[in-house]
């Protein structure tokens, strides 16, 4: 790292000795206060399954460090495991957590002169937190996953957490007994670790290897492989090696490694969430990245991963036909990949996978990008009277690229779910769930309780569903969220009812409210902002700070 090192500035010379003080008081010695201080920050909870592991970790990551020539310190982060909160008033957290997250390291890598650190995530929104924060300190730093669940087995059909949620549907649609759904979900989420489908939580690990700030293959193993010890020590020696060789993560943050990151978002039709975190990242970065980035490279990408929830496979699937580096390994054969970008490795995004040999078995979950799944990329960003800023929808999840139906509107996604319970969603609905956005939730909550159970109840294909709030990963069927502008602040969909005509048209970008223009401005005219849901606390300053989706929903000072 050129210039002086802050943990030099911080614990050195006669006059730091209180601070050295307290670093000999937690076992450093005066041969560790002589080397780099790095940290390890760590999203840990017991709360849930996703960061239940990854304090155990921490000490490969160290040894990693030493191993390279550094000192080495670890500190914890908060964890909002979005299954816990889904469906609820914790939900509204979930997206908050990712703000507070990135807060949190700042502050502590500030606050105690870190010169750089990993940062180990597991849930959601560790990950992009982390994440924003490496692009916001700009100091040396690597990610590590924590890897996520090995899946569930009900004889021989693979199980996730996704499986729970449908099977309420199905109980809902008295499809299944309440014995069945027991079954299910005694068996759905069998070890630690977090979700096994590509949904937000592997989505952002795959996309930190496409992005250059984890190593090369660390995003695929389950968390309860024994490859994660070794990758948590390579990435504490990898930290000691950019730092020396001066690499910082705006370095490696480009606009090229964002369009990397879109393109293996895209073949493989990961989370829709990660819209959100890329922009937000980006942001963090200083760079300059758009929904028509997203738009641009999903028309050119094809969609090519057999993986859920689109697809059949998991994450565990994945790893073992090779891994992110395969999928890479093929974008960057068929020149949908700029390759000349640098890597945590040191070396370019084409050396890394130069290095790489495919495996020569016969596999079914990644497909060659000249005979796709399909053509285009898993999901298309929509646009029109109903959602002038954008929207977006996860193509590779639903079967259905064009509905024309009857708005169904609720206000927030509770009253939804009751509809749903009375059988009153039928075939032909497009059920709008508003007040659900950055704003307005406040927190954008996912929508999987709702989106989940229109699919058990057999209606995944007669049923569309809007939003501006957000989907899990695990979300499946004709679901479009982040519409922008939101309720909260006045957008056209706050002005929905019930009855009018909704046109949803995946393939040309379109989402339309089939209501006279004059008649849209005349309902905006009368209509009026409800009620805050929060007037005080976390929710409340984080409604006042936050953006639009189509932004990313980064909070900005006022
Ligand atoms: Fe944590 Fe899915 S709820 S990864």
């Amino acid at each position: 790292m050129s210039g002086r090192l802050p943990s030099k500035e911080r614990y050195g010379g006669v006059y730091n000795a209180p601070h050295r003080a307290f670093l000999r008081s937690v076992g450093l010695t005066d041969e560790d206060l002589g080397k780099p201080l790095m940290a390890v920050a760590v999203a840990w909870s017991e709360a849930g399954p996703c960061n239940f592991h990854t304090l155990g970790l921490v000490r490969y990551v160290k040894e990693g460090v030493r191993a390279g020539g550094g000192s080495a310190l670890a500190f914890p982060t908060i964890v909002v495991n979005d299954n816990i909160g889904m469906g609820s008033e914790g939900m509204r957290y979930s997206l908050v957590s990712r703000e507070l997250i990135a807060d949190t390291v700042e502050a502590q890598i500030q606050a105690h002169a870190f010169d750089g650190f990993v940062g180990i995530g597991g849930c959601d929104k560790t990950q992009p937190g982390i994440m924003m924060a490496m692009a916001r300190l700009n100091r040396p730093s690597i990610y590590l996953y924590g890897g996520s669940a090995e899946p569930g087995f009900l004889g021989d059909r693979r199980l996730t957490i996704e499986d729970v949620y449908e099977a309420v549907g199905s109980y809902v649609a008295g499809a299944i007994t309440e014995e069945e759904l027991a079954e299910i979900e005694k068996r759905a989420h069998p070890t630690y670790g977090a979700c096994a489908g590509l949904f937000t939580a592997n989505t952002m690990a795959t996309l930190s290897e496409a992005l250059g700030i984890a190593l090369p293959g660390s995003a695929s193993p389950v968390a309860t492989a024994s490859r994660r010890a070794m990758y948590a020590y390579e990435s504490g020696k990898a930290l000691m090696r950019v730092l020396e060789l001066g690499i910082r993560p705006r370095d490696i943050l480009t606009y090229e490694a964002f369009i990397n990151a879109i393109t293996v978002l895209m073949a493989t039709g990961g989370s829709t969430n990660a819209i959100l975190h890329l922009l937000a990242i980006a942001h963090e970065a200083g760079v300059k990245l758009t929904l028509d980035d997203f738009d641009k490279v999903s028309r050119r990408v094809p969609y090519i991963a057999n993986l859920k929830p689109g697809g059949e496979y998991v994450m565990a699937d994945l790893d073992q036909v090779g891994g992110v580096p395969l999928v890479m390994r093929k974008l960057l054969d068929a020149g949908l990949l700029h390759g000349e970008v640098l890597t945590v490795t040191g070396k370019t995004l084409r050396k890394n996978l130069e290095g790489y040999i495919p495996p020569k078995a016969e596999q079914r979950v990644v497909y060659e990008p000249e005979k796709p799944l399909k053509p285009a990329g898993g999901i298309r960003i929509l646009r029109g009277s109903l959602a002038p800023e954008g929207a977006v929808v996860k193509a590779a999840a639903s079967e259905i690229l064009r509905f024309e139906g009857r708005a169904k509107p609720f206000d927030g996604e509770a009253a939804a779910f009751e509809a749903l319970k009375r059988h009153e969603i039928e075939p032909g609905d497009v059920v709008i769930i508003r007040y659900e956005g950055p704003k307005g939730g406040p927190g954008m909550p996912e929508m999987l309780k709702i989106t989940a159970a229109i699919v058990g109840a057999g209606l995944g294909k007669d049923v569309a569903l809007i939003t501006d709030g957000r989907f899990s990963g695990a979300t499946r069927g004709l679901m479009i969220g982040h519409v922008a502008p939101e309720a909260a602040v006045g957008g056209p969909i706050a002005v929905v009812e019930e009855g009018d005509k909704v046109l949803i048209d995946v393939e040309t970008g379109r989402l339309d409210l089939m209501v006279p223009e004059e008649e849209v401005k005349r309902r905006l005219e009368e209509w009026r902002p409800p009620e805050p849901r929060y007037r005080s606390g976390l929710l409340a300053k984080y409604a006042s700070l936050v953006s639009s989706a189509s932004l990313g929903a980064i909070t900005t000072p006022r």
